[in-house]
């Protein structure tokens, strides 16, 4: 008989674990890294060797992809489609990678640039003076016209509201609590009703996005929308994405890079209200370019390219970067079996005061005094995986603050201490109440 492998230490093997991780990832494995070192062994969604460790972060980035295997449970399949580049791996995510990727890059992404500006001006120009606004939710709209017209590629104000409606009933059915325990639980009927709210709502969406494909290959794909980008893409043999594919993965985008972003913008007024000497260099920052027209320049602030970074760092979207083995991995010293799960942890390795002295601190300096490596600062993940919308995501962010703040004052409403709940797949300050004056 042999002997099953050694693991990392960790609690005993209970229910609880995936409940306490599903309610606060950070919490959860902030205590499990204090508590037993360095990997640890919990079960979250599946039994997973977490490590916070540069070391074992190089380790699970620079392994060969044929290390990793990916097989989405049914609950994310049927929120990301089967053809989504998440959800692919080996040489098949390898050729759809190289295809979407440049779309998210370079000359792509500075065409957006425009249509991205113009949407935080027109959010602005509909809020009255004094106006308070929840910033998660005044954000998530600026984010969703963003999408919807940088990657969905709606470019007719009549075609606005049917898609804005279809996105939100996709994203409250997959947000919803109920569908997110049954995803954990591994419920996965079909007449469920929380299943079946969702398979609706992203069959409703996905009759408008093929509306869009059909349009655009009758009357051709002249325009800069990442849509028109992936449909004129080709792979080696002459071949373009066919509609399915297009659809999962215009779908994919919409799920990893919405919320992300708009949440990213939601923390930089939860943070920047909460330090004011911050929030008034950034000011100063902004106002020294006289303007907010010229993308270039926003880009290339130190300042808010700081505040952005500590915003991405305090509390990561993604708290855990999770691969499936497919081969054994050695893993600082522990070699981790085919079919388990391995995962580089942002929530603790962002937390490392050898990286980030009085890591708690929101301190965007630190970013000026200090470049941080790939294995040292990983809210986009990395490796092959990386994070494809990344600088799309980043280019946005500094785009939108920049727009806000030079044309409007912002004071935050919240007095407390700064909370943390889980918002649909993510984690999200609970309440960033603003008043908006314009300027
Ligand atoms: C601040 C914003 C964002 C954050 C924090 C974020 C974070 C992440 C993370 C942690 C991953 C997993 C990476 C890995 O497994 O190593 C990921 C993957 C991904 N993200 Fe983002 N993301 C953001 C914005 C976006 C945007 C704007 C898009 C597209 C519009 C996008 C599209 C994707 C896709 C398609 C993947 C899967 C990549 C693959 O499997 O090859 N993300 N993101």
């Amino acid at each position: 008989m042999s002997t099953p492998p050694r693991l990392p230490p960790g609690p005993k093997l209970r229910f609880w674990q995936p409940l306490a991780y599903g309610h606060s990832p950070y919490r959860f494995f902030r205590a499990m890294h204090a508590r037993y070192g360095d990997p640890f062994t919990v079960r979250t969604s599946a039994l997973t060797v977490v490590t916070a460790h540069p070391e074992g972060i190089a380790q699970i980035f620079t392994a060969p992809a044929d290390t990793f295997h990916v097989a989405l449970p049914k609950s994310q399949q049927r929120v990301l489609g089967r053809q989504g580049l998440s959800g692919m791996s080996g040489e098949a995510h390898r050729r759809t990678r190289k295809l979407i990727s440049p779309c998210f890059h370079g000359e792509s992404l500075r065409g957006l640039g425009g249509t991205i500006h113009a949407s935080a001006v027109e959010a602005l120009q509909g809020w009255r003076d004094g106006a308070v606004w929840e910033a998660k939710d005044a954000m998530r709209d600026i984010g969703l016209d963003v999408i919807l017209k940088t990657v969905f590629g709606v470019d007719q104000a009549a075609r606005l509201a049917p898609f804005r409606q279809a996105v939100l009933e996709f994203a409250a059915a997959f947000g919803n609590p109920a569908f997110l325990l049954s995803a954990l639980l591994g419920i996965e009927r079909d007449d469920w009703p929380p299943n079946r709210r969702l398979d609706n709502a992203r069959a409703g969406l996905g009759m408008l996005l093929r509306e869009n494909i059909a349009e655009r290959r009758a009357g051709g794909t002249a325009r800069a929308d990442i849509l028109s980008r992936l449909m004129e893409a080709r792979f080696d043999d002459g071949s373009g994405f066919s509609d399915d594919a297009l659809v999962d993965n215009l779908i994919t985008n919409l799920v990893a890079g919405h919320e992300t972003s708009a949440l990213s913008l939601a923390w930089a007024f939860a943070w920047l209200g909460r330090h004011p000497q911050a929030a008034e260099r950034l000011q100063a920052e902004i106002d020294g370019l006289g303007g907010d027209d010229d993308i270039a320049a926003i880009q290339a602030l130190p300042y808010l390219d700081a505040v952005v970074k500590e915003c991405l760092r305090l509390y990561p979207a993604v708290p855990d970067v999770v691969r499936m083995l497919a081969k054994p991995l050695q893993l600082r010293g522990y070699e981790i079996p085919a079919g388990m799960n391995v995962a580089a942890c942002s929530a603790v390795l962002h937390m490392n005061p050898e990286i980030y002295p009085e890591p708690e601190r929101f301190n965007p300096e630190r970013f000026l005094r200090r470049s941080v490596g790939g294995t040292e600062f990983i809210p986009f993940g990395g490796g092959d995986r990386i994070c494809v919308g990344n600088h799309f995501g980043v280019f946005e962010v500094k785009i939108v603050l920049a727009v806000l703040l030079t044309r409007g004052r912002y004071t935050l409403l919240e007095k407390g201490p700064l909370k943390v709940a889980r918002h649909g797949f993510l984690m999200a300050p609970t309440s960033v109440r603003v008043r908006y004056q314009a300027r």
